[in-house]
């Protein structure tokens, strides 16, 4: 669809600026710009440089993508903005800055839950979501599984990780290997260099956990199998073999999220999987997803990697979608919710 109203897009939930345009559910801009450089010798994201740099990336950010676009901020029709979940005073920039922008502009103000975005951003790319789909979100802070009838409405939680993230155990893991900061990206490439070597645990999948966490994760156990299995080799003085390591435990956490998100797919006669979240990145849990939900029939629908990471044009689609399908606007007194439930799509 290449009509419907110029939707602006603000993401600011962590560490990236993005900026999108979206028209229907077509993009025509996504501009971000990252201060992960500068959260790389902490070993993890600061809240309050975040803030800082989305202070000072917003307004560039915001023009970069308004020529990309070829279209002036007065086209703009409506502005859409992640409301939660996030850090609270990186969430506070982009809230405020699209609170600016609908007051200047005088036009509507959507909040929105960022999970919800991660999902609607796959409309970019495959067209309009299926009537029902099962959604897998793996980034640095979620990986859940989730039933979407509508994802203007809100999301049915099916399960959760009870401890690390999926993208917080790569980035654990690529720290213990000596990998830099965000470990994803890296663990994803020296991994297809090395080899499949060692059976490191898969967390709740045995029947007795399954029983109780079917579709709910745990990656804790993992990363202190990986961290005890690094300490051992470096105490007998042998080097550790860093792609074999990166292999084994990239397979470990492919093999549980794919074959639980399958699970989903089945259990609740779902034929479609979108997968979304930074880690949605990663070139073997691609891989597998395809393989496996392809013998249950199930289509995978996942993103370029791009729009799989925190962007505005995730913000953007998901905006035009409320619009599409008539949701009232927030008003200009919305909060940054740092804990916004699944449950909230628009605050
Ligand atoms: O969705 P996202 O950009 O931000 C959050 O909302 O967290 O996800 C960032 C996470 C990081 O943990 C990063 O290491 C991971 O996504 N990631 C990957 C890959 N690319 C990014 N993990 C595995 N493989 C990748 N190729
Ligand atoms: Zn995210």
């Amino acid at each position: 669809m290449t009509d419907g109203p110029l939707v602006l897009g603000i993401e600011t939930s962590c560490d990236e600026t993005g900026v999108g345009l979206v028209r229907g559910q077509v993009l025509l801009a996504d501009a971000v710009a990252s201060s992960v450089d500068e959260h790389a010798r902490f070993g993890g994201v600061v809240p309050e440089v975040a803030s800082r740099a989305h202070l000072e990336a917003m307004v560039p950010t915001i023009e970069r993508a308004c020529r990309g676009a070829g279209v002036a901020l007065t086209d703009v029709d409506v502005v859409a903005v992640t409301a939660g979940p996030g850090l609270a005073g990186a969430l506070l920039v982009g809230v405020a800055a699209a609170k600016a922008l609908a007051l200047a502009l005088d036009k509507p103000l959507y909040g929105v839950n960022h999970l919800s975005a991660h999902v609607a951003v796959d409309q970019l790319e495959h067209g309009l979501l299926p009537q029902r789909c099962v959604a897998m979100l793996v980034s640095g802070g979620h990986s859940s599984l989730l039933l979407v009838d509508d994802v203007t409405i809100g999301v049915e939680p099916l399960g959760a990780t009870l401890d690390d993230a999926a993208g917080e155990a790569f980035d654990k893991v690529a720290r213990l290997l000596g990998l830099p900061f965000p470990g994803g990206p890296y663990i994803d490439r020296r991994s297809s260099e090395g080899h499949v070597t060692i059976d490191f645990p898969r967390g709740l999948t045995s029947s007795k956990d399954i029983a109780r966490h079917r579709f709910d994760f745990s990656f804790s156990g993992l990363k202190t199998a990986v961290a005890r299995w690094v300490e051992a080799r470096e105490l007998s003085g042998q080097p550790v073999p860093v792609a074999d390591v990166a292999a084994s435990f990239q397979e470990a956490v492919c093999d549980v999220l794919t074959r639980k998100a399958v699970d989903a797919c089945t259990a609740n006669g779902v034929d479609h999987l979108v997968i979304g979240g930074g880690v949605a990145a990663n070139s073997r849990l691609r891989s597998l997803a395809e393989e496996r939900a392809g013998r249950h029939g199930i289509a995978v629908r996942v993103p370029r990697p791009a729009l799989c990471t925190d962007n505005g044009a995730m913000v953007a689609a998901l905006g035009a979608e409320v619009v599409r399908r008539g949701r009232e606007p927030s008003g200009l007194d919305i909060p940054a919710d740092s804990s916004l439930p699944l449950t909230s799509v628009i605050i």
